[in-house]
């Protein structure tokens, strides 16, 4: 793997959040998995569930402040709706993207790629 260039605290800051939520918007028994790709000059890290997933219209406002989705399986998990907002803003101070994709009941994936150091 290329390294990136990133601040390592930051970064795992982003990680522990983006698994933290595919843990927390899960079933018991459900999956997890991580995955990194290199794509030209770009590391591509994605975090990968198979949990609730999320519907188009809230995937739209995912990463705003505050913002929460609120179905019957999330209504009773707590949380401040910060944590994709502030994953958001490091990973594009370091002059990275972050994505998603995900489907309602089957999982989701999200993913940030970072530029190559050298
Ligand atoms: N992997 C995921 N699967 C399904 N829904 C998710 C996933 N990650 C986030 N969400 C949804 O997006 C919303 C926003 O996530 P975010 O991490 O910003 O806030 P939070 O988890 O509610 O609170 P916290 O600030 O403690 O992280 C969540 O409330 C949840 O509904
Ligand atoms: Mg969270």
């Amino acid at each position: 793997m290329p390294k990136v260039l990133a601040d390592q605290d930051r970064i795992k800051e982003v990680v522990v959040n983006l698994v933290g939520n595919a843990i927390k918007y899960n079933a018991e028994g459900g999956h997890v998995w991580v995955a990194h790709e290199v794509k030209g000059r770009e590391v591509i890290t994605r975090v990968n569930d198979d949990g609730f997933g999320i519907s188009k219209e809230a995937q739209a406002k995912l990463f705003e402040k505050f913002y929460r989705v609120q179905t019957d399986k999330t209504r009773d998990i707590t949380g401040t709706g910060l944590g994709l907002f502030i994953v958001k803003e490091i990973i594009e101070k370091m002059n990275g993207k972050i994505f998603v994709e995900s489907e309602e009941g089957r999982g989701s994936v999200f993913g940030f790629s970072l530029p190559a150091a050298s």
